[in-house]
């Protein structure tokens, strides 16, 4: 029996995550702010995959209720097999002229949730044999976008790090890159996306599948979608004045 704790399993990549985990089989606890949401989740997908769903409302940018989720993750009498560090957002500001609190909530979500739960459920799966985590990263991680961009090249490096040292354990520790993905991220960030052409776009259950495939196979980095493993190779290996100019958003000219 596999048990998955996923965050931000209620919407988007979160919720395929737990619809494709509960098809195979898993026992899941999901975690996310919206508590109604969740057990409404929580009771569909039990009573379609008859799997055990468990739920744990939590805001991840607050330290008490983030230590919450970190000591579900450190119960050895109820161990979790698969952490998926996947709930997220995009504040879509310039920094110097955005809301500073709105910033730290997005690196409190995007990097120290991941660095905690990470710490919080690796020592038992370690001590076990078996098991890992998914940190759901982005394609952005590998351009210069913003802060968005560096809490994501941060949550990339973190697991391609930690994949290392637990290697040998029978653990393994994936980053998984998405592109462009519908879910509602952009609507909720409030940007415009209209503009993008199809090709652009990947669908959850596809992203997912290719991410459990990658981490099946040990796969430190998983990049689902031939156009975005074409457009992040180009990323890493152009030179980086190049992908500063092609990525970053311009500011107005500041005089003074
Ligand atoms: N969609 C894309 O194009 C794309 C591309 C690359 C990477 N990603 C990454 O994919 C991940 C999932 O995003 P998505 O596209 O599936 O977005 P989504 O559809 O907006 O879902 C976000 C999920 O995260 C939860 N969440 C947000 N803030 C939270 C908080 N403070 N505490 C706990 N849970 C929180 C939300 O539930 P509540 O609101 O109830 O808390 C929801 O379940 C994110 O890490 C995102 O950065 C997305």
């Amino acid at each position: 029996m596999t048990t998955a704790l996923i965050t931000g399993g209620t919407a988007g990549l979160g919720a395929e995550f737990a619809r494709q985990l509960a098809a195979r089989g898993d026992d899941l606890v999901l975690v996310a702010r919206d508590a109604a949401r969740l057990q409404e989740r929580a009771d569909d997908l039990a009573q379609r995959y008859r799997v055990h769903v468990e739920v744990l409302p939590a805001d991840l940018s607050d330290r008490a209720q983030l230590a919450v989720v970190e000591e579900r993750l450190r119960d050895l009498g109820r161990p979790v097999d698969l952490l998926v560090n996947n709930a997220g957002f995009g504040t879509n500001q310039l920094f110097l002229d955005g809301d500073l609190d709105e910033e730290q909530r997005q690196l409190d979500v995007l990097v120290t949730a991941v660095l905690r739960l990470t710490h919080a459920a690796l020592p038992g799966m370690v001590r076990r044999g078996t098991g890992g985590v998914i940190n759901v990263s982005s394609v952005a991680g590998f351009i210069a976008g913003g802060t968005y961009s560096a809490a994501k090249s941060w949550v990339t490096v973190f697991s391609e790090a930690v994949d290392r040292q637990v290697q040998g354990t029978g653990v393994h520790v994936t980053a998984l890159c998405p592109g462009f993905t519908h879910t509602e991220f952009h609507e909720r960030a409030g940007m415009d996306v209209d503009h993008l052409p199809d090709w652009m776009w990947l669908d959850a259950p596809d992203v997912v599948a290719a991410a459990l495939a990658d981490f099946r196979r040990g796969k430190p980095v998983s990049v689902p979608g031939a156009q975005y493993k074409v457009l992040s190779t180009v990323a890493r290996y152009a030179p980086r004045p190049l992908i500063r100019r092609a990525s970053g958003v311009r500011g107005p000219d500041r005089k003074g």
